[in-house]
């Protein structure tokens, strides 16, 4: 199967870095606009969290160039993507088993040269999805932060995006220009939002609503097919939960533990429970996501 992009240029626009071609199957990218918001502590227990309600579920650290996943999950491989990449194994051999029941394919970190977007990366990453997403229900993407052309191109790939952020004005500007750029570039029309490290009840759709307002005016929307006809955002935030700042992902991550292992009943992993409820329900079980 060929991925083939889905957005035609008109006549002498300018090319998208990145243009979207999402992958065909359930792919659900985990990404920021600034690091350290905690997407890889968000992908490994979401992981867990999908396959107790039953999911096959991949995650595959698409952070090339500074994988951390690994850490994360106390997993020490012997094979990583670089050498599936490489040709010195096959994929079978690189995909390993997560303690929370999940496979995960890891990368490997310091490897300099997939830290830039070259013919020869962009074709293995693109190659290897093809592979490998038929053979789960879903596989979540542990991304970079930013938008580097590496992060651009792993987020093309994915039928959803789902954009971490905190409370914090420098995250929340972060993501802004994160959801600006899937918008103009990728004419991303549907992003989804997890709020983590919330301090109250209630920031995440407050934070949503502003964000979206934010688009509106400066993004831009789409005016109504008649006369009095509401418009239409051109890119739409979806508000998929909040996770609480929690001591217990602290401990976990310093256990190196999988927090819904490590503390199922703390709040944290009650949010990532229902947000892995509603994300299977709206995006991995839906024939066409809301
Ligand atoms: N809900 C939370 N409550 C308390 N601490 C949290 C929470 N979420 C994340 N953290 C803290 O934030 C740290 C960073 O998380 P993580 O490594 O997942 O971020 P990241 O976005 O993947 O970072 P990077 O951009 O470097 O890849 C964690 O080690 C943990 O200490
Ligand atoms: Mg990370």
């Amino acid at each position: 199967m060929t991925a083939t992009p889905t957005t035609p240029q008109a006549p002498g626009a300018v090319a998208p870095a990145v243009l979207l071609h999402p992958v065909k199957g359930k792919v659900i990218a985990v990404t920021s606009g600034k690091g350290g918001v905690g997407k890889t502590f968000v992908s490994a227990n979401l992981a867990a969290a999908l396959t107790r309600r039953g999911l096959k579920v991949l995650v595959l650290d698409a952070d090339l160039g500074l994988a951390n996943l690994d850490v994360v999950l106390n997993l020490y491989p012997k094979l990583t993507l670089h050498d599936v990449f490489t040709g010195k194994c096959e994929l079978e051999d690189a995909i390993i088993k997560a303690p929370g029941g999940f496979s995960v394919l890891l990368a490997g970190s310091g490897l300099v040269e997939y830290s830039r977007l070259t013919p020869e990366v962009r074709d293995d990453f693109l190659r290897l999805m093809e592979d490998v997403v038929p053979r789960y229900d879903v596989v979540l993407l542990d991304t970079g932060a930013g938008i580097s052309d590496v992060v651009l191109f792993a987020l093309s790939l994915a039928s959803e995006v789902l954009l971490v952020a905190t409370p914090e004005p420098t995250s929340l500007t972060d993501a802004y220009a994160t959801i600006k750029v899937l918008s103009t570039q990728q004419r991303r029309q549907r992003i989804r939002l997890l709020v983590n490290q919330s301090t109250r009840s209630g920031d995440g759709k407050a934070i949503t609503a502003q964000l979206q307002a934010v688009l509106n005016r400066f993004v831009g929307t789409v005016p109504g097919a008649t006369s009095g006809a509401k418009s239409t955002p051109t890119v739409r935030l979806h508000h998929v939960g909040d996770i609480p700042v929690d001591q217990a992902v602290k401990d976990a991550v310093m256990r190196r533990q999988l927090l819904l292992l490590h503390s199922p009943g703390a709040p944290a992993s009650v949010a990532l429970g229902q947000i892995a409820a509603r994300l299977e329900e709206t995006v991995i079980r839906a024939d066409e996501a809301a």
